[in-house]
């Protein structure tokens, strides 16, 4: 009763909905995986729209958004405790005081995008914000009113209930909400969601949360590796949020991780305070060569071929039947690491010219295999193009 007249639809809109179950459908988002940043691994719950602003600030006075990296997303901890009297979410007040719609409004106005996070259960993993089960249509056109362009929607307090059906029915719920919204599941890799998210979610984590050390971190890489076939362009693997930054590893592992991380076509989730990072991390997340890895149109998760003890190689199709290559020594010591082309997808006979990603150095007419000596936990990474 008290709705306001709907307004009439454009007929290629009626079309659209009306052909095919909201079921099966799906955004045009995440041809390649998507790139951004995220509160958690750096600020957890203390966030507010000052830190959020300057945040924004720093993607584009740092150079990061001319790179590709668009999302600004808030973790858990953005909103009220209790919905307002319409049963609506709403920012918290002491944090947020403008509002999220005034936050999407500047964010936007930097030529990026603003991301939230929710819950499929009863209240999120902090328990301070309510979840959307039972919520989700609501939920979905607030955010579409903010303006908001992603959300992350993680997996706590969820009532037993199937994840397939919660997680879908918040897609619907987006898909109806005539915003385009990246959907970012946070199952955890629980009941295997590469399996069936795809259909209609833009990435979904296939791991439990990700820690600032070593172990966490390629023990994420390993998990992920696995589910390599049901990635490509609109949906994606998740290991979780990148670390690089925040000072629990090496230099030359968080140069690892993001190489990895690249070359598995994991979305590039800055998770430093980018407003404050030092020279070596800015050096690795705003190498241009591994980003073009992560973002190659041909979408193929590159994943681990050849492994001797500690001693891996890595390696994935590119488009232009280049070949994009990790050697990666995860043991104690300096070691050498051969990678041939029979474990690699190149011909044996095969002629290429090698770019060190890392060194920016072109070897031509290499033939058969390749070979590099690195430190312990060091990796080195190539774009092999065939002649
Ligand atoms: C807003 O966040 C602060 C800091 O976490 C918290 O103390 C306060 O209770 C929150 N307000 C509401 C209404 O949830
Ligand atoms: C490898 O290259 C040779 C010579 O160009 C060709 O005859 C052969 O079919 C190729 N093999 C594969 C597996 O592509
Ligand atoms: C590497 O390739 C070269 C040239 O094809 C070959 O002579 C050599 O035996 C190979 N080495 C290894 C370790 O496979």
């Amino acid at each position: 009763m008290a709705r306001a007249a709907a307004p009439l639809l454009p007929f290629f809109f009626l079309l659209l909905s009306s052909t095919s179950p909201a079921a099966a459908q799906k955004n045009l988002l995440g041809r390649t995986p998507q790139m951004g940043w995220n509160s958690w691994n750096h600020f957890g719950c203390k966030i507010d729209e000052v830190i959020i602003r300057k945040i924004a600030d720093a993607m584009v006075d740092t150079g990061l958004a001319k790179l590709g990296y668009e999302y600004i997303n808030l973790d858990d901890c953005w909103a009220s405790h209790d919905r307002d009297s319409q049963g609506n979410l709403a920012a918290n007040g002491t944090a947020f005081p403008s509002g999220m719609r005034a936050l999407a409004d500047y964010v936007h106005g930097k030529g990026l995008k603003l991301g939230l996070y929710g819950d499929a259960g009863l209240r999120t993993c902090s328990r301070l914000q309510p979840g959307s089960l039972g919520y989700e249509d609501q939920d979905a056109r607030t955010l579409a009113a903010w303006g908001i362009d992603y959300l992350k929607y993680d997996n706590c307090n969820n009532q037993n209930i199937s994840p397939l059906t919660r997680y879908n029915r918040m897609s619907e719920a987006l898909m109806n909400s005539g915003r385009d919204v990246f959907l970012s599941l946070c199952e955890w890799g629980v009941d295997d969601p590469a399996t069936w998210a795809g259909s209609f979610a833009n990435s979904w984590r296939t791991t439990e949360d990700i820690k600032n050390t070593w172990e966490s971190m390629t023990d994420n890489a390993d998990k992920n590796d696995k589910w390599a076939p049901y990635a490509g362009p609109g949906g994606w693997n998740d290991p979780d949020m990148l670390e690089v930054g925040n000072g629990g590893m090496t230099i030359e592992e968080y140069r690892s991780h993001f190489s990895i991380w690249a070359l598995v076509k994991a979305p590039l989730i800055l998770g430093c305070d980018i407003s404050s990072m030092s020279a070596e991390t800015k050096e690795i997340i705003t190498n241009q060569n591994v980003i073009a890895v992560n973002q190659d149109k041909l979408g193929v998760q590159g994943r681990k071929v050849q492994q001797d003890g500690d001693l891996e190689v890595w390696a994935g199709r590119l488009s232009r039947g280049r070949v994009a290559l990790v050697l990666w020594n995860r043991g104690p010591a300096e070691a050498s690491i051969t990678a041939s082309w029979s474990n690699i997808g190149l011909n044996q006979s095969a002629v290429v010219d090698a770019h060190d990603l890392w060194t920016d150095e072109v070897t031509s007419s290499m033939q058969g295999n390749l070979t590099n000596k690195m430190d312990s936990h060091a990796c080195k990474m190539y774009v092999l193009t065939p002649k």
